[in-house]
């Protein structure tokens, strides 16, 4: 694996995406879109706290943690600062630091260790969860968007994403072959965080991108639930519910035709809890 570990990063850089290329008016006029990625390069960048919170939690294994430290970290940090310097090249009225430094301060209040499963295999599987959510959201937005510059970014940041899955799916097993939890357990760590999955990082998000962009109006709870229903509208036309379905089926220790199937009411059970 460790040979694996060093090869497996990722195959760009920030410097090598030419922002001055965009094609601002594919996107300039869509407020859905900037909502989306200021709010996405706020998130990506605290995965700092996350990392920090990881790294305690698998204190002792100096390959995870140097995993964790050298590239996940980075490589998240990574993608929210592209989305920050999209966001700046597309939309340079939007005072960016100033919202995140809001962000930053409410957001620190809540991010703590106790968020993690106790499990050190069941909070790798959980973290296999966020990653396909972020995999197969940019998916979503790479099918949406039709700007060249952005359809690039997020075709680097997903194939990151996916990478990011099959390391955390590999330590997953590795620390399950010793504490042994059944297919019940580890679905039920799924499902917990899938639950869970940014939703709380997410609404912090938008409220500091929207009281930026806004500063007449309070913000207030309808706007985010407007905000919500947008965003279904969106998914339903983009989602790839098959990719998200397999990615979230490989972990789980069941046999090969018991997963093929539960893949056709898993994907219905997706569409319809995007659709809600
Ligand atoms: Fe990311
Ligand atoms: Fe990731």
């Amino acid at each position: 694996m460790n040979e694996l570990l060093e090869k497996n990063h990722s195959a760009w850089q920030l410097k090598d995406i030419d922002f001055s290329a965009i094609r601002k008016e594919l996107v300039r006029d869509d407020e859905h879109l900037f909502y989306l990625l200021a709010s996405a390069s706020f998130v990506e960048i605290l995965s700092e706290l996350y990392a920090k919170n990881l790294i305690d939690h698998y204190h002792g294994n100096t390959a995870v943690v140097s995993w964790l430290e050298q590239r996940w970290q980075r490589e998240e940090v990574q993608h929210g600062n592209a989305f920050k310097a999209y966001v700046q090249a597309v939309w340079p009225e939007f005072d960016w630091e100033n919202a995140y430094a809001d962000f930053a301060a409410e957001y620190a209040t809540i991010c703590t260790a106790e968020e993690l499963e106790p499990s050190q295999a069941l909070e790798m599987v959980a973290r296999c969860v966020v990653e396909v959510g972020t995999a197969s959201f940019y998916q979503s937005l790479h099918h949406y968007t039709r700007e060249p510059v952005l359809r690039q970014l997020l075709a680097n940041i997903k194939a990151d994403e996916v990478r990011h899955f099959t390391i955390f799916r590999h330590h997953f097993k590795e620390y399950n072959r010793a504490e042994g939890n059944g297919a019940w357990k580890v679905g039920r760590a799924m499902w917990h965080r899938m639950l869970d999955i940014r939703a709380e990082d997410s609404y912090i998000a938008f409220k500091h991108v929207y009281s930026q962009r806004n500063p007449d109006i309070v913000f207030h709870d309808q706007i985010w639930e407007k905000f919500l229903k947008r965003l279904n509208g969106l998914a339903r036309l983009n989602y790839p519910y098959r990719m998200a379905v397999e990615m979230l089926l490989s972990p789980v220790a069941l046999p090969v035709a018991l997963k093929r199937l539960m893949r056709p009411p898993l994907i219905f059970l997706a569409r319809f809890a995007l659709f809600k």
